[in-house]
This record gives structure tokens, sequence and C-alpha cells, in this order.
């Protein structure tokens, strides 16, 4: 694809390992990813499939500024805080960076006239199920700080369409896992939250332990990232085709307890990982899956690396290479 004839679009965060793989999938699409980041948790191995501006959300001017020169025609907003227990500990800077950046960044597209915005958002907005699969209608009522922040952020997306026409895609993941098949992009988080990169970490003997909060019996759903990336195109798609404001869960509708990912991780690395137990953590729901019957419907997405095997494999190969 001639990058001149390509679409540009913001990917604001685009350093990170959800859009990082984004960008990758972007460009085979034929748009032209523009990575602002602050390169606060993301890298700079990460943002080869686009051009990358390192800026901070906060830096208003710098935002504007990047929009003017590149004229994006839509805009992908992954960058947040994203450890939902350092969010309890810490919510000062959870409500600065996810809600008070998410905001500067929409004031900057009101006042640039762009109105096509696909927003990361997450499981985390439910809290505990009351019923499952969880389906986009379903009561949110988030159980942890970074939940809140998502979940305010929706609603000022919201807001800001009813107001000024902004046209939005909110895709709530649920649990993000796996690495690029081609070797050259996987999840890099320091420090490491995410329960299938601490497991393989403790099984190549980067770390002594994993350790579990509750019994092991908690309910997951994992979405592979190469999955997630191809929503994010679609949903691109979508805005630019002048369709509505959608909200879409992005899962595979299949949990996974704690004690089977360990269990596959063990069959796939070869060797043991060794698991210390704690109490269960409050602010962690029991059970978290989708019903995403209705991105599979609307935006034609099938998800098509998300079985455990697959996800945990791709991650595998890409944690071997060693740490980044
Ligand atoms: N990883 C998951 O399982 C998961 C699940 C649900 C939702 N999400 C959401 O998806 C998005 C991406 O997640 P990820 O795992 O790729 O996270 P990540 O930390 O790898 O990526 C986030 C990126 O945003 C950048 N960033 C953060 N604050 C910034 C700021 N103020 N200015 C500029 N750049 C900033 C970081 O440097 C990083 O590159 C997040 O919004 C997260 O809340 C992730």
């Amino acid at each position: 694809m001639d990058p001149l004839s390509s679409i540009p679009v913001l990917v604001v965060g685009g350093a990170g390992y959800i859009g990082s793989h984004t960008c990758k999938a972007l460009k085979k699409k034929g748009y032209l990813p523009i990575i602002y980041d602050n390169l606060q948790n993301g890298h700079r191995w990460a943002a080869s499939h686009g051009e990358l501006i390192v800026g901070d959300l906060m830096d208003a001017k710098h935002l504007n500024k990047t929009i003017q020169t590149y004229q994006p025609k839509a805009v992908l907003h992954f960058a947040s805080s994203i450890d939902c227990r350092k969010s309890i500990q810490d919510p000062a800077s959870y409500y600065q960076n996810n809600v008070v950046g998410s905001l500067i960044l929409l004031q900057a597209l009101q006042k640039n006239n762009l109105k096509k915005l696909v927003f990361s958002s997450t499981a985390a907005v439910y809290g505990e199920a009351q019923d499952t699969p969880l389906k986009e209608s379903d009561p949110c009522v988030p159980v942890n700080v970074y939940g809140h922040t998502k979940r305010m952020v929706e609603q000022m997306i919201q807001d800001f369409e009813n107001a000024y026409g902004m046209r939005s895609v909110i895709l709530r993941y649920f649990n993000a896992a796996g690495a690029d098949p081609e070797g050259e992009l996987g999840e890099a988080h320091h420090p490491e939250t995410h329960l299938i990169p601490i497991a393989l970490n403790t099984a190549l003997g980067r770390q002594s332990h994993l350790e579990v909060f509750g019994d092991g019996s908690a309910l997951r759903d994992y979405i592979h990232v190469m999955d997630l990336a191809d929503a994010h195109v679609k949903a691109v798609d979508w805005l630019l085709e002048e369709k509505e404001s959608m909200i879409f869960n992005l899962g595979t509708g299949k949990g996974h307890t704690l004690t089977e990912v360990v269990s596959l991780v063990e069959k796939v690395s070869g060797k043991p990982v060794k698991c210390i137990f704690h109490p269960k953590n409050p602010h962690e729901p029991v059970s978290l899956v989708a019903d995403a019957s209705l991105a599979k419907k609307t935006l034609q997405w099938k998800p098509a690396f998300s079985d455990l095997e697959t996800i945990i494999s791709t991650a595998y190969q890409w944690h071997l290479k060693g740490q980044l």
C-alpha cells in the first residue's frame, strides 16, 4: 500500500500492547497510524507501524498541533493507566490520567471538528456480574477505581455526542492476551500485572512464583490481541462509513479459571508454575465473561486466534525471546 494514499488516523497510546498490534493491522488495511504516546508504558520498538509523536495527553497544545499537522480522519484512544489494583491505592493518578486525559483529548477533537472516536473500554465497567455472559445493556457498577474511570469516560463520550455530534465506537474488551504470531510484537508491561505473562515468566524462571488472590476459580474471558486489533480496524471502517455510535463487548463468550490457564501454561512451556495463594480481592469480580454477539453480527467480527491454546502459545513464543 502506498503510504501517500493512506488515510491518517490518530492512535493515542499506540506504542502500548493493544495499540501496537492495532497499528500493524490498521497499516495492513491501508490506514496511516499517527501514534501519539508519552512512552510511559509504551515502547519505541512497538511503534514501528506508524509515525511516532512522543507526547502526553495532558499537553493540549502538542495534541492540537499534532491533529492540525496530520489531519487524521478518526482517532483511536488506548492511552490510560491500566492496573486495577494500583487504581485502588492511587485513585488520584487514575482519575487524572484516565478521566482528565480523556477530557483533554475530547476537547482537542471538538476544537478540530474531529468527530470519529474509537475508545478502549473494559469489562471492568460492569463490576460483579448479575448474569452471565455479560451484554452491553447490563448494569455498569464498577468495583474498582479503574472501572469507574473508564465508565466516566464512556459517559463523557456520550455527552459529547449529544452536545457536539461526536460519533464513537466504545469497545469493552475482556482480558487481552496473546502476541503477534509473526513474533514482532507482544505484551511488555513493566511491571506486568496480567495473568498469562506472569505465569509464563514464572515458568521461564524469570520470577519465583505467581501470586493468586482467591482460590483460582475466578472466570475470565481471554481474547487474543490480534482479534482485538481486527475489531478496531472494523470499528474505524464503521465510523468512516458514517454509521451510528455503538458499544461492543469484545470477548469469546467462554470463561476460563486461573487454574485452567496455569495448567495450560505448564503444558505449553513444559515447566511448572509455582502459585502462592492469598485471600480474594473484593475489588476483583468473580466472573467476567462476554456476550460478544453484537460485535460479531454488526461488525462481521470473527475472532480467529482466541482459543486459549493459541493465546498461550503465541504469548509463550513472544516471551521466549526475552524481556524487552
Ligand atoms: N490489556 C487488557 O487486558 C485490557 C483490557 C481491557 C481494556 N484495556 C484498555 O486498553 C487500552 C490499552 O491497554 P494496553 O494493555 O495496551 O495498555 P498499555 O499500557 O500497554 O498501553 C497504553 C499506552 O498508552 C500510553 N499512555 C498512557 N497514558 C498516556 C498519556 N497521558 N499520554 C500519552 N500516552 C499515554 C502508554 O505509554 C502506553 O503506550 C487501555 O486503555 C486499557 O485500559 C486493556
